[in-house]
């Protein structure tokens, strides 16, 4: 959802519709040989050994691939490398798994922030096709970016598909100061800003491209580890990563990855807390209900809250000092506790003296609350397209 300030959140995804049928690449076929020899005999490994000489780009299984991230101002949030186009034009995307679209510049956008960035040349693409559909959307900041629609090859960690996506033309002047040049969203389709457009997952898992129709992510936590080794890895489940089993749930509503969130406890002890939430890699704090973020932070010693004033949202501060603190906010996920140390609860120096932290829990979010890379840093989280979707949750490992 790409939450990255302490705002409160507006209504998120503004959609424009046009029902034109879409384009989607062959599924890649598995080359068969198709001399006949008379001489034939049956041995199916040396067949095997032949063809994979022959096309050794053609994968022989459905597989996975990996993307590595880059840790953006100590965990405000993640970026990584997605090739798009031939030859392959690379561009840094935010992964979101609030929002479904995949957009970056186009060359063609001249404003002052799409100039901070790669932009997208389809003139120079050999695989470019036309939609030519206008698209826009917002997210829960208020940021927008507009443009049309294409098609192209997108390549995230070696699984290659094709792929609509979002040229902006026009973007907020917020995106000029991220690092990142666009979003690439793993929500689902049904909140598309263009309805019947399928995602980059829809379309890896249709084309057999994955060995489990599932992303999961690990997102390095400065504080434990400098923040280095983060991944999303497409088609896998890294169990190097995460302790213990993993706990599924099933996902209660599709569009974003949302999920019942039935406690929030402290160091064990219900606060009585409930709500639907989803797990947002596209939001960088945990933004729960105004009572709940009230009875969590009753909980720690030295919490402030100040109201909002003018075009500041309200918000709760802790003592920084609590980044050493051992307790822990947990949150209750089908019938497992997950925890968010309160040492990340401490999460980023107001910088005027008083000793405070701006706290990664927050509230103002009444409707869905949002567990957002507070959450996920403490958390490897595998989300699972396969028939019953739903989200698989572990400690990380570090
Ligand atoms: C990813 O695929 C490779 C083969 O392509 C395999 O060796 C590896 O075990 C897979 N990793 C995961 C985590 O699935
Ligand atoms: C999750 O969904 C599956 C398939 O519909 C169902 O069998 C299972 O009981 C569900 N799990 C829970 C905890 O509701």
């Amino acid at each position: 959802m790409r939450i990255t300030a302490l705002v409160s959140l507006a209504a998120a995804v503004l959609a424009i519709a046009d029902a034109s049928p879409l384009k989607f690449s062959p599924k890649h076929g598995h080359a068969v040989p198709l001399t006949r020899n008379p001489n034939y005999k049956h041995n199916t490994q040396a067949q095997i050994r032949k063809m994979n000489v022959r096309y050794g780009n053609v994968r022989a299984v459905a597989s996975n691939g990996t993307v590595p991230l880059v840790n953006v101002q100590h965990d405000i949030e993640y970026y990584g490398t997605v090739s798009v186009g031939t030859p392959a034009q690379n561009v840094k995307l935010d992964f979101d798994t609030g929002s479904s679209d995949i957009w970056f510049p186009s060359s063609s956008c001249t404003t002052t922030a799409c100039k901070k960035h790669v932009r997208f040349n389809s003139a120079s693409s050999s695989t470019f096709q036309k939609d030519g559909r206008k698209w826009k959307i917002g997210y829960g900041d208020g940021s927008t970016a507009s443009g049309i629609l294409g098609s192209d090859i997108v390549n995230v960690g070696g699984v290659s598909v094709r792929q609509t996506i979002g040229l902006a033309t026009a973007e907020s002047t917020s995106f000029g100061s991220s690092p990142e040049d666009g979003l690439f969203g793993l929500g689902f389709n049904t909140i598309e800003s263009v309805a019947g457009v399928k995602t980059f997952l829809d379309n890896a898992i249709a084309a057999n491209l994955l060995a489990q129709p599932v992303v999961s992510v690990f997102l390095p936590s400065y504080r434990l580890n400098g923040g280095v080794g983060g991944e999303y890895l497409f088609g896998g489940i890294n169990t190097a990563r995460y302790s213990g089993s993993l706990t599924y749930i099933n996902v209660s509503q599709k569009g974003y990855w949302q999920i019942p969130m039935s406690d929030i406890t402290y160091n064990g002890a219900s606060l009585g807390q409930a709500a639907e939430g989803i797990v947002d890699t596209g939001t960088t704090l945990v933004i729960i209900g105004t009572a709940a973020a009230k009875a969590v932070h009753q909980k720690i010693a030295g919490s402030v809250f100040t109201p909002a004033s003018g075009t500041q949202a309200a918000y709760w501060s802790v003592p920084c000092s609590l980044q050493s603190s051992t307790d822990n906010v947990g949150f209750k996920l089908g019938g497992t506790i997950f925890n968010v140390p309160v040492a990340d609860v401490a999460f980023e120096d107001l910088g005027d003296g008083s000793g405070l932290c701006y706290s990664g829990i927050q509230g103002g979010q009444d409707d869905l609350w949002i567990l957002g890379d507070v959450f996920i840093k403490n958390n490897y989280c595998v989300f699972d397209q396969g028939a019953t979707a739903r989200i698989g949750i572990a400690p990380a490992k570090y």
